[in-house]
């Protein structure tokens, strides 16, 4: 086969809906790498100036300007592959010209890395394997599950095997309802958002449904890159009929009639699984015009992020799909009323939309009565780092952390105790000691200063340096902050650096107080999530590791 021209690549995807990103991979995937000829051919094709197009093209990770580019392998060097040899598995790839990438969600597997479109998996360089998304575990103690309840059928992957066990089922019931009652049932399940934010899932697609204009859109939040998260990839390699019924169901309840998924573009295979399961969805007329046979059209478009993980924030990911430099956006407005094209939009967590066709099928009342102590429904948690079974769980929620970690993970490894774990991903900074205790829902983890989150937990045993894993993780949000605003871009870097030893006053009170205040500010005034976030880390090694402090300024 001849290679495409420039003019070709841009007319695959001219007149598609947000056509730059598969744009710039059609010629990333071509030559590597994204020289200047190919920048002005995209700029004039699609109509963006030049200078914006540069200024996207560079926010983006994997975008390369020059080779080996794209043949270059990726190693992951997150908190918990640096545990694993991650740094060490770069320097033995150096010679390939190997660069570092942040938590590449595969904390559950030796570090991945990754080449071209291929994830390997390898405790050495030596020993790199590819390997499938493993299947969850069941809970020990048989605790019914929502997302999880099918995920473990053979071929569940396959239209053929979802359907045999019980897919689309909660479709073909929305379908008989009303939408506004589509929409009360998932209010009355008290379903919220599985992302991190825990929005009402009902209210929010109420609010889509009610606002003005149109084409209204669903957004399938598939970016999961916090670090310490692993459980959408899961849902999407294994299970991901159920992500596009669920968000068959989600366009049906508002009206919408577009949807794309937003997928991280450090899970490859887990883009080549989605594809063909929207093949096949469209194949038997579960997507498309006239779905089952209802007066009800949606289309379903895939793209895949170029690595950011600021493109996980609703409003950056929007920007994204549209081409535009992608920052956070000022709220209000929200995407409810103002998302993709400023027109109504739904961005949902994966995990969120997964659930959607189990309440479907199986009641409001159902899901709400999987949580316990008093709480609704339940939660995937992606369970990494000094544990003997990490993996994915999905608990009720209000299960005692302890009961996560000890009864059903196995507890620390031989000889060890745990001495933190994090929450949130990184985005809850650490829980220790007593408040280890906990149950894991919001009210619970709130009360501790921390958060759920999208329920991410790492694990730190007691070889563990504190202000080490502190810093790891304050030098992420570092690296990713969008530099929107100057709270977040300035403090993100100046806690890594007091963390790092490397600037603030000598004098411990001196040094708790200046990291307390720039975290303080930056809580206060920060844009967005991200810089509101960081902070739990510094506030939660205060909190639990003063002695850890001492020993880091001493040294
Ligand atoms: C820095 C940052 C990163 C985020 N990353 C993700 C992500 O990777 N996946 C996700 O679903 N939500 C992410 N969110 C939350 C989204 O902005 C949004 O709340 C969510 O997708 C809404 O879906 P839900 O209501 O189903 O949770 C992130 C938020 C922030 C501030
Ligand atoms: S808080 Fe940080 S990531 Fe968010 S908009 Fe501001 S600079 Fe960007």
């Amino acid at each position: 086969m001849s290679t495409p021209t420039d003019q070709e690549l841009i007319e695959r995807w001219r007149g598609e809906p947000a056509p730059l990103l598969p744009t710039l991979h059609a010629f990333h995937d071509r030559d590597g790498y994204i020289s200047e000829g190919p920048l002005r051919a995209v700029s004039s094709g699609l109509g963006i100036p030049v200078a914006e197009l540069f200024g996207t093209l560079t926010f983006y990770h994997h975008f390369s300007r020059q080779p080996p580019g794209r043949l270059a392998p990726r190693v992951c060097t997150g908190n918990i592959c640096c545990l694993k040899g991650g740094r060490e598995v770069l320097a033995a790839l150096k010679e390939e010209g190997a660069t570092a990438m942040p938590c590449a969600g595969r904390c559950d597997d030796p570090v991945p890395v990754l080449r071209e479109h291929q994830v390997f998996v390898g405790a050495t360089a030596a020993a790199l394997q590819s390997r499938p998304s493993p299947v969850p575990r069941p809970n020990p103690g048989g605790i019914e599950e929502c997302v999880f309840a099918g995920i473990r059928a053979p071929g569940r992957a396959t239209i053929g095997g979802y359907r045999d066990s019980g897919g689309y089922e909660g479709l073909v019931r929305a379908l008989e309802m009303d939408p506004v009652a589509v929409v009360e049932l998932i209010e009355e399940s008290k379903l919220a958002g599985r992302g991190g934010a825990g929005f009402p899932t009902g209210l929010k697609w109420k609010a889509v449904a009610e606002a003005p204009g149109a084409p209204k859109t669903i957004v399938c939040n598939a970016d999961e890159g916090e670090p310490g998260c692993f459980k959408d990839r899961a849902v999407l390699d294994l299970d991901p009929h159920a992500v596009i019924e669920g968000m068959t169901i989600a366009a049906y309840a508002t009206g919408a009639t577009r949807g794309f998924i937003y997928l991280r573009y450090e899970y490859p295979e887990t883009c080549a699984i989605l594809a063909r399961a929207l093949d096949e969805a469209r194949e038997a007329g579960l997507l498309g015009d006239k779905i089952a046979g209802a007066d009800f059209t949606f289309k379903i478009y895939l793209r895949r992020g170029a690595g950011a993980y600021i493109c996980g924030e609703e409003g950056s990911l929007l920007n994204s799909l549209e081409g535009k430099r992608p920052l956070p956006r000022n709220r209000p407005p929200f995407p409810v009323t103002h998302g993709y094209e400023d027109l109504p939009t739904a961005v949902n967590n994966v995990e969120t939309l997964a659930s959607a066709p189990q309440i479907l099928r199986r009641g409001a009342a159902w899901y709400q009565n999987l949580g316990q102590n008093g709480q609704a429904g339940t939660k995937l948690i992606s369970l990494s780092g000094d544990i003997q079974l990490p993996g994915n769980y999905e608990v009720p929620l209000g299960l005692n952390l302890q009961t996560l970690l000890y009864d059903w993970a196995g507890g620390p490894v031989s000889g060890r105790s745990i001495q933190a774990v994090t929450m949130a991903g990184l985005s809850g900074g650490f829980l220790a000691g007593a408040d280890l205790d906990v149950t894991l829902d919001e009210p619970g983890i709130r009360g501790k200063g921390s958060f759920l989150g999208a329920g991410g937990i790492m694990v730190f045993d007691d070889r563990r340096d504190m202000v080490e894993m502190a810093h790891n993780a304050m030098e992420f949000f570092a690296e990713e902050s969008c530099g929107k605003c100057f709270p977040c871009r300035i403090g993100t870097q100046r806690l890594t650096e007091r963390l790092a030893g490397e600037a603030g006053p000598a004098e411990e009170a001196q040094w708790i107080e200046e990291v307390r205040d720039i975290g303080r500010t930056m809580m206060a005034t920060s844009a967005c999530g991200l810089g509101m976030a960081a902070p739990h880390v510094t506030e939660s090694l205060i909190k639990y590791f003063p002695q850890q402090i001492t020993r880091h300024l001493e040294s």
